[in-house]
């Protein structure tokens, strides 16, 4: 099973990626957790890239372009060879955050953005997709916590931009099955319960 988890920076999904992979290793079964962009070698180079704070300069194309790179390597060189194996596959972010930031974010053609990740991510579509949902100004609460100098490229961008990616994770939620959306101002562990329930009932 491929599971993906997607929100706005600080929305928490880190946290609950992590517990849903031990309860599920807790049941016996292979997990394996991976985090976008990244999770091989050549992806974590391309992530490096992507967040440095000194690419100001990066055109929205070229980070399109980029995420969606780390991601096909990701896929090829790690999801499909696992789902194969019967493994669960967690991802912390996959295919709709670029979808979000960069289509509805960053205002790319939402078309084409879907275009390339469906060459990006070829037969790897994931079964569920947690979408991890916090309003706007808890965004700015939770960022406020961190020094603004360890904000990375993406978390430095303006409120406007937040508020377009999380329309657009709505929308996207909306229109597609696969998606929960999870109140992400719920205590942690009554979100844990809450994913738990739903991966039991598929
Ligand atoms: P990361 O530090 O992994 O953030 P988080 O823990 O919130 O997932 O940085 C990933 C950043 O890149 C985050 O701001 C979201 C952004 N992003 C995109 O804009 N497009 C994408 O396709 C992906 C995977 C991430």
């Amino acid at each position: 099973m491929f599971i993906t988890f997607e929100g706005l920076d600080f929305c928490g999904k880190s946290t609950q990626v992590k517990l849903l992979a031990d309860y599920l290793r807790g049941k016996g079964q292979n997990v394996e957790l991976i985090r976008e962009p990244g999770g091989t070698f050549i992806s974590e180079k391309v992530r490096r890239i992507l967040l440095d704070r000194e690419n100001h300069d990066m055109t929205i194309e070229t980070e399109l372009l980029l995420f969606s790179a780390s991601r096909s390597q990701l896929v090829r060189e790690i999801i499909i060879p696992l789902l194969k194996k019967n493994y669960y596959v967690i991802s912390d972010r996959f295919h709709d955050s670029s979808i979000a930031y960069q289509g509805y974010g960053r205002g790319i053609d939402i078309h084409k953005v879907k275009e390339i990740q469906s060459f990006a991510i070829d037969a790897a579509n994931p079964d569920i997709t947690f979408f991890i949902d916090i309003p706007l100004d808890e965004v700015k609460r939770r960022r406020n916590k961190f020094e603004p100098e360890s904000w990375d490229r993406i978390e430095i961008s303006v409120d406007d931009f937040y508020k377009k990616v999380r329309d657009g994770y709505l929308e996207l939620a909306e229109a597609e099955n696969r998606f929960r959306i999870i109140n992400g101002l719920n205590s942690i562990e009554q979100i844990h319960d809450q994913i738990v329930k739903e991966i039991e009932n598929l």
